[in-house]
Formats: C-alpha cells, sequence, structure tokens
C-alpha cells in the first residue's frame, strides 16, 4: 500500500544508506558529480551484514530506514547496498511512489561489453546472487550477449571490511580463496556486486593479475542520481554549507574511522537506535 503524497523540496537532503560502511563507495562519486547537494548517510552497522540475513529481516531495515530518512525531509533515496536492492526496492517503490529511489545492482551489463573471453566472475554476497532480479538480469543479459557468469558468493568479506582494517590477513586471504579460482577459470573482467568490494579493488587486481578488467557501479549509480533529480526538477538551486551528516545504528567511533580513513571526511555522525528508528 503507498504511503500518503510528500512534497518534495529542491534544498532536501538526499538520503544514501547501506547495511554499514559499504555505501561510502557510491556516495564518494554522488559528492563529486552532484557537489551542491546536502547528503544524509545511513549506516546499519548494527545489523550487518545483510548478505547471509533471511530476506524478511533485510526488507524491514529497509523499510524502517526508508521511514527514518523520510522523517529527516530526504528529496531522494539511494539504496547503496545490492543485498537490500535486491530484496527490497520493489517493495520501497510501491510504497513512496512519488519518492526518486536509486538502487546498486551488479553491473552485469558493462561487464558483458568488456569481456574478451566471454567468461566474467561476479564477486556478490549469497543473498544478492540468490535472489530473484539477479538471477533474472544474470539470464537475460547471459542470453543477449552470450557471456558465462561465473558466481562466487563472498561470505564473511564484507563483514571483515566493516571492521575496518583493509589489509588484514584475513582479507588477504578471503579475496585470494575467491578472486582466484574466477582467473583460474577464464574470466578476465569481475564484477564488485556489492558496495563493500570497492575498498578492496587495490587488492583484488593484484590478485586478479593485469589482464582482468574490474566493473563497479558507484559511479552509473550517481548518474542515474543526477538523471532522475533533473526528470523531477529537484537539483539544489542553494547549495547549504553543512553538506553531509551520518547516522549509525552500530558505533560513533567505526563509522568515524571509515569516513575518515576511506573519504578523507570528518561529518557529524549521529547514533540511532537500531531497533526502533521508524520512531
Ligand atoms: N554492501 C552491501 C551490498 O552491496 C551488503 C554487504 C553486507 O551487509 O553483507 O550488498
Amino acid at each position: 500500500m503507498a504511503d500518503s503524497i510528500f512534497q518534495f523540496n529542491r534544498r532536501a537532503p538526499i538520503g544514501i544508506f547501506d547495511s554499514g560502511i559499504g555505501g561510502l563507495s557510491v556516495l564518494r562519486h554522488v559528492r563529486t558529480l552532484l557537489p551542491e547537494e546536502s547528503l544524509l548517510y545511513f549506516a546499519d552497522s548494527g545489523f550487518a551484514p545483510y548478505g547471509e540475513k533471511p530476506e524478511a529481516v533485510i526488507v524491514e531495515r529497509t523499510v524502517s530506514i526508508a521511514a527514518f530518512l523520510l522523517t529527516q525531509q530526504v528529496k531522494a533515496l539511494v539504496v547503496a547496498c545490492n543485498t537490500a536492492t535486491a530484496a527490497a526496492i520493489a517493495g520501497l517503490r510501491a510504497r513512496y511512489p512519488e519518492l526518486p529511489v536509486v538502487g546498486v545492482e551488479p553491473g552485469l551489463k558493462p561487464a558483458a561489453n568488456l569481456s574478451r573471453s566471454g567468461t566474467i566472475g561476479v564477486l556478490a554476497t549469497a543473498n544478492t546472487l540468490a535472489s530473484e532480479k539477479f538471477l533474472k538480469l544474470q539470464a537475460q543479459v547471459a542470453q543477449d550477449a552470450k557471456v558465462t557468469f561465473l558466481l562466487q558468493a563472498c561470505n564473511g568479506l564484507a563483514n571483515q571490511i566493516e571492521k575496518g582494517e583493509l589489509s588484514s590477513r584475513e582479507i588477504y586471504q578471503l579475496v585470494e580463496r575467491y578472486v582466484k579460482p574466477l582467473v583460474e577459470q577464464g574470466a578476465d573482467t569481475l564484477v564488485l556486486g556489492c558496495t563493500h568490494y570497492p575498498f578492496v579493488e587495490q587488492l583484488i587486481r593484484e590478485i586478479a593479475g593485469p589482464n582482468v578488467s574490474i566493473v563497479d557501479t558507484g559511479e552509473p549509480v550517481a548518474q542515474q542520481l543526477c538523471r532522475l533529480l533533473i526528470q523531477r526538477d529537484l537539483l539544489t538551486q542553494s547549495p547549504s554549507p553543512d553538506k553531509l551528516l551520518a547516522f549509525t545504528t552500530g558505533s560513533h567511533s567505526s563509522l568515524a574511522l571509515a569516513f575518515s580513513k576511506l573519504l578523507q571526511l570528518d561529518p557529524p555522525i549521529q547514533l540511532v537506535s537500531g531497533a526502533n528508528i521508524r520512531d
């Protein structure tokens, strides 16, 4: 059932959320493309990772976070999480038909255009790869472009990245375990199907070798957001000075550290109690 009609305002912020810090890999492209816009970032780190949780839990978290961000008067929403997009974006759009909502999905089409061998590795969470939305996209692109996708669920990787120790031994071992077999089976292109993975892209490159291309969808997502805002006449006309504010259901210091280490930013961060964020 669709919720009531909202009045979206050009000066309002854009809400961006993820299960944790992964969505920062999307936020950085949004900031580059739309530097005048105010942004609210929501990290659901208290409930991360989403990748191996039941779909009903992810849908519930996504709906609650969207409702919370709407109480902060956002004019658009970016679901900067492949797992939440796969599980919940259709429901969100049905619930808020007037709200511009942009999701993230693994870049299978760009990968099919790039690949010379026709064999493409897809790195994502188990939930994304098992979702109906992903399986439909995969079947369509495989048929149209005559390519083969090798699907690799990277259990544990987003969780390790969430810990912030990007050069840890655990991360090295997981990336090696997941990436090497794909390259050995002939993949010349790897799709980063989880927004946490761009933060270990360098390591993935090192392990995959120089002949393998990597596809990330952060920039196209920012471009899609920009197109939607233009279509709806929602681009800001009055840049605001305090442009970035963050919320987390996890730890303040972890999110502060992620912002400073990954994006060299130091936004104000508010703790949100996880269970009842809609209230
Ligand atoms: N960053 C998320 C994604 O793009 C999910 C990671 C997780 O919470 O498991 O799928």
